[in-house]
């Protein structure tokens, strides 16, 4: 069994992007901006958002926060998105997600400048993925592909199983390595809460994608032997031996799976830091504009 290595692989990239913004900046280029707005006080979604911007400071990005308060209304967030969409030094910011069940995600989504909308949300990124256009792919599953395609992950003619449908991860996930090329042309499975027989599915798959945010919950007895398997799970468990009184666990129970794969992503040190590299690669085309000329 072979660890797929976010940590790495993250370091690897980071240091690709920010021998990039070097060059940039020799020349007298504008460097990357992204901005990232948060509003409330969820826990894991301050801790996204500080590794988001700690990284842009990492790769010598510049980078900026706009933090509100969860009682923050729908149309004060709207126009913090019209400014960001107009402001020329911003390249390409996110709405931290969940918002307040108060703001509606959707139309907050819909107000995003598709060309600034680097987590790829805007349903025409969405449209122009879906169609094998240029576009900004979400970050988490184009970190994966990235992950796939610098471990040399096979892909062509395997049967992946995809578990869970979100917008954010699961349906993209589907479609992306179902496309034509590499990584892709794969046969894939995309399974969810209605699926019948989960675990006989998950038991067919080459590769398995889990992305349904339930602790440790795809069992080794599942898994193929020699199957590649994608953790996108970050969930807290209750651990009173440590100081924080919780610890991070994924969708896969890693201790079963782990023996029967090929290849599997820890966590944490696995997706979770791919999906904040990926932001990265999407503010850099950003600012080249090199999806939207
Ligand atoms: N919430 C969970 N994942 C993400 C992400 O990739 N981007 C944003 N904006 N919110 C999230």
């Amino acid at each position: 069994m072979l660890l797929l290595d976010g940590k790495l692989l993250s370091e690897n990239i980071k240091a690709e992007i920010a021998a990039e913004v070097d060059v940039i900046r020799q020349k007298g280029g504008k460097i990357p901006h992204l901005a990232a707005v948060l509003v409330g006080e969820n826990p894991a979604s301050q801790v996204y958002v500080n590794s988001k911007i700690k990284s842009c400071e990492q790769v010598g990005f510049k980078s900026s926060m706009v933090r509100r308060d969860a009682d923050l209304s729908e149309a004060e967030l709207l126009e913090i998105v019209h400014n960001l969409n107009n402001d020329p030094d911003v390249d390409g910011f996110i709405v931290q997600l969940p918002l307040p069940k108060h703001i509606n995600e959707e139309k907050i989504i819909l107000a995003i400048d598709h060309r600034k909308d680097v987590d790829g949300f805007h349903p025409v990124n969405f449209g122009r993925m879906a169609q094998g256009m240029s576009a900004f792919l979400p970050a988490t599953p184009f970190g994966i592909m990235e992950m796939l395609r610098r471990y040399n992950i096979e892909t062509a003619g395997k049967h992946c199983v995809v578990l869970g449908r979100s917008n954010i991860v699961g349906t993209p996930m589907s479609l992306l390595l179902s496309r034509k090329g590499y990584p892709g042309d794969c046969t894939v499975t995309l399974t969810h809460s209605r699926t019948k027989d989960l675990p006989a599915e998950v038991r067919r798959a080459d590769i398995v994608v889990a992305a349904i945010g339930i602790p440790q919950f795809v069992k080794g007895d599942w898994v193929k032997e020699g199957a590649v398997v994608v953790d996108v799970g970050i969930n807290r468990i209750p651990d009173d031996t440590k100081k924080s009184g919780f610890r991070l666990v994924g969708d896969v129970d890693f201790d079963e799976v782990a023996p029967k794969c090929s290849h599997i992503t820890p966590v944490p040190g696995g997706v979770g830091l791919m999906t904040v590299t990926a932001l990265l690669m999407n503010t850099l085309k950003a600012c080249r504009k090199e999806i939207y000329q």
